[in-house]
C-alpha cells in the first residue's frame, strides 16, 4: 500500500488545467453569456486561439468554409462546439506525456483520451443525451489518475498485473489492492482539486464501475461505453487494456445498439484522423470488430 500523503503529493505535482476551461464551463451554464464572453476568454491566449481555429476548420467539427476568428468560430459552430475545442486544446499539455507504469509512450494517453471524448460526443448525439459537453469533458479526463499512479508513485506495476492475472480481476481492482486506490479514484481527486463540476468528477470516478454508482447516471454510462469502444479499437491503451471488463448493463441502460456502436467507431476514427496532424497523432487505419 502507498501512504496517502504520497498520493496527495503526486496529485499536487500535476499542472492544473488552464483557467479557460472553468471560465468556458461557467459561460455555457450562463443563459446570458454570448459570443463576446467566449471571445474574451480565449483571445489573450494565442496558443489556444490558434489550436481552436485549426480544429474549427476541420470538417469533423462542422466547418463549411474558412473560419479565421474566434468570433466566427462561435457564430458558425456554436458555443458547445467551441467549448469542446477549448477543452481539447487545454488538456493537451497535461495528458500528452508518457505514462511509464502503464507502458504508454508519449502521446498514447492523450490519443486514448481524445478518442474517448469524441466517441462520447458521438454516442450522446446518437441517443440524444442532454449536457453532452459535461460527458465530453469527463471522457477527456477519465484516465488522468494514471499520470499520478504511472509516473509519480514508484509503484511496481508487475505486481499489479500479476494480481489482476492471478485473480482474474480488472486492473483497477488490482490497483486498489496493491496501491490502496485506483486511477479512477485518484483522477476524481485531481478534478476536485481543479474545481471541476461534480458531474465531471463523477464521470471520472465511476468510469470503470458504472453499475456500482447509486442511482446510475447516463453520463457515467456514456463515458464507460466510449472507453470500452476505444479499448476495443486499441486506441491508446496500455498494459491494463487486457484486463478491461466492460459492463453490458451500461450499454443496455443507454439503449445503445450494435449499429450505433459501429457508427460511433467509424466517426471516431474519422475525427481522430482530422486531428492527427494538429496533435502529431498517428493516423488510424482500421479497427477490429467488437
Ligand atoms: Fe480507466
Ligand atoms: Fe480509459
Amino acid at each position: 500500500m502507498i501512504e496517502a500523503h504520497k498520493i496527495v503529493e503526486g496529485i499536487d505535482a500535476l499542472p492544473t488545467m488552464p483557467i479557460a476551461v472553468s471560465r468556458m464551463a461557467q459561460a455555457l451554464a450562463d443563459p446570458d453569456a454570448g459570443i463576446k464572453d467566449v471571445v474574451d476568454i480565449v483571445k489573450y491566449e494565442p496558443g489556444l486561439t490558434g489550436n481552436i481555429l485549426k480544429m474549427a476548420n476541420s470538417a469533423y467539427f462542422g466547418s463549411t468554409g474558412p473560419i479565421d476568428s474566434i468570433h466566427q468560430a462561435v457564430t458558425r459552430l456554436g458555443m458547445q462546439q467551441v467549448f469542446r475545442l477549448v477543452v481539447i486544446s487545454s488538456a493537451h499539455t497535461t495528458m500528452a506525456p508518457s505514462v511509464s507504469g502503464y507502458d504508454m509512450p508519449s502521446g498514447a494517453l492523450w490519443r486514448h483520451s481524445v478518442a474517448c471524448a469524441l466517441a462520447t460526443q458521438c454516442l450522446a448525439e446518437q441517443i440524444g443525451v442532454g449536457r453532452a459537453e459535461t460527458a465530453f469533458t469527463s471522457a477527456l479526463l477519465h484516465d488522468v489518475g494514471k499520470l499520478v499512479i504511472g509516473n509519480c508513485l514508484g509503484i511496481d506495476f508487475a505486481a499489479i498485473e500479476k494480481y489482476a492475472g492471478d485473480n482474474g480481476v480488472p486492473f483497477e481492482q488490482a490497483e486498489r489492492q496493491i496501491i490502496g486506490a485506483d486511477h479512477a479514484q485518484i483522477g476524481a481527486a485531481i478534478l476536485e482539486k481543479w474545481h471541476l463540476p461534480q458531474e465531471v468528477v463523477a464521470g471520472v470516478r465511476w468510469h470503470h464501475e458504472p453499475d456500482a454508482l447509486e442511482g446510475k447516471s447516463p453520463m457515467v454510462d456514456l463515458v464507460h461505453v466510449a472507453d470500452a469502444i476505444c479499448v476495443s479499437m486499441g486506441l491508446g491503451t496500455g498494459r491494463d487494456g487486457l484486463y478491461h471488463r466492460p459492463s453490458s448493463s451500461a450499454r443496455t441502460r443507454c439503449g445503445i445498439s450494435k449499429l450505433t456502436m459501429e457508427q460511433v467507431i467509424s466517426r471516431t476514427l474519422g475525427a481522430m484522423n482530422e486531428l492527427a496532424d494538429l496533435f502529431s497523432l498517428p493516423k488510424e487505419e482500421a479497427y477490429h470488430a467488437l
